[in-house]
């Protein structure tokens, strides 16, 4: 096990002891409500040119809510980025199949899954969220949905991302788990000048799926969660295994007892990896992101090659490698 900068085994060992006493004495109150009006914005991965579109938003004095669907339009529109929106890699019958949603800091949210040929997922989970009385849509409800909404019709499937699939289908060999390193699935997450906190997550999911597989991406919770009071998580990689845990959620929840985003990210991935055992978790992708209302920021990985944007007023989209459990 490899011990972080922030934590070493017998710091995790008491930090796991206290948050075992706060959780078992539910002291809610523990976490410190202390609100800052810098403007933060956090994204998975290597992704300038994301927050600096919502950047643009929050450091004009807009909203958290505004500056993560801008931020996660940039990816979901380059044809080059594989494995969110226009030409992401298709699933294994060759169809591009995507997967968003947005929270906001009233938990009010909005997702979409399954859906083909719509570029922005993240726009039309934000319609749900705003326009129906429900939080998800998938499949064929959601395109109608989309079309409804104005939303444009149009081919994701790229001559870059066809020629990967049929590459793909020579060997068809489905090792849906076996991906370390290769899911860049966007989570972003903003704390605006007024200190609301918002994200969003939108990805194509994994390359060469089954037909109809949907990971944590659009699920609340599991690829995204967001409580105004007291922080946001956001997650990347092999989408079953966040679901398992509720990783996201878990995250805020971990927050809200009084670990910091890097503490609770930390024993998120060390719950999962006590959940499969050491020998399959090295085989897992898995990483989370994390930002409190108070502006702290963690990020923790199960293997070492997660990395993320960070842009403040005092650092202009900072790439930084985050710390890992192998
Ligand atoms: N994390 C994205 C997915 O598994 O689909």
């Amino acid at each position: 096990m490899k011990p972080s900068a922030t934590t070493s085994r017998r710091e995790f060992l008491k930090l796991s002891a206290l948050s075992a006493t706060v959780l078992s004495v539910n002291s809610v109150s523990a976490f410190p409500l202390t609100k800052t009006n810098k403007p933060i914005v956090v994204s998975t991965w290597r992704n300038p040119d994301a927050n600096a579109a919502a950047w643009k938003v929050v450091a004009a004095n807009g909203r958290a809510l505004d500056a993560v669907e801008q931020g996660a339009r940039v990816p979901e529109a380059n044809p080059k980025d594989t494995s969110v929106g226009y030409g992401g890699l298709p699933d294994r019958d060759g169809c591009v199949t995507l997967d968003a949603c947005i929270m906001d800091e009233k938990s009010n949210c909005g997702a979409v899954a399954f859906v083909q040929g719509y570029k922005h997922p993240i726009s039309i989970a934000r319609a749900v969220m705003e326009k129906t009385p429900h939080v998800m849509l998938v499949g064929k409800g959601a395109e109608q949905f989309a079309a409804s909404q104005g939303f444009k019709k149009e081919n994701l499937l790229t001559r870059e991302s066809e020629k990967a699939w049929k590459e793909w289908l020579k060997k068809s060999e489905y090792k849906p788990y076996h991906n370390p390193g290769q899911h860049d699935t966007i989570g972003i997450l903003a704390l605006d000048a007024n200190g609301k906190l918002c994200g969003a997550c939108t990805t194509s999911g994994m390359a060469f799926k089954m037909h109809g597989r949907v990971g944590d991406s659009p699920i609340i919770g599991a690829g995204l969660y967001v409580d105004g009071e007291v922080g946001a998580a956001t997650a990347t990689g092999v989408g079953e295994e966040m679901i398992r845990i509720a990783g996201s959620n878990s995250i805020v929840e971990l927050m809200r007892q009084g670990l910091t985003p890097q503490a609770a990210c930390e024993e998120a991935i060390k719950r999962l990896i006590r959940k499969r055992g050491e020998e399959k978790a090295k085989e897992l992708s898995v990483a989370f992101l994390a930002l409190s209302v108070n502006g702290e920021v963690g990020a923790y990985s199960t293997n070492d090659v997660f990395e993320y944007t960070l842009t403040t007023p005092d650092q202009m989209h900072s790439v930084i490698r985050s710390e890992s459990y192998f």
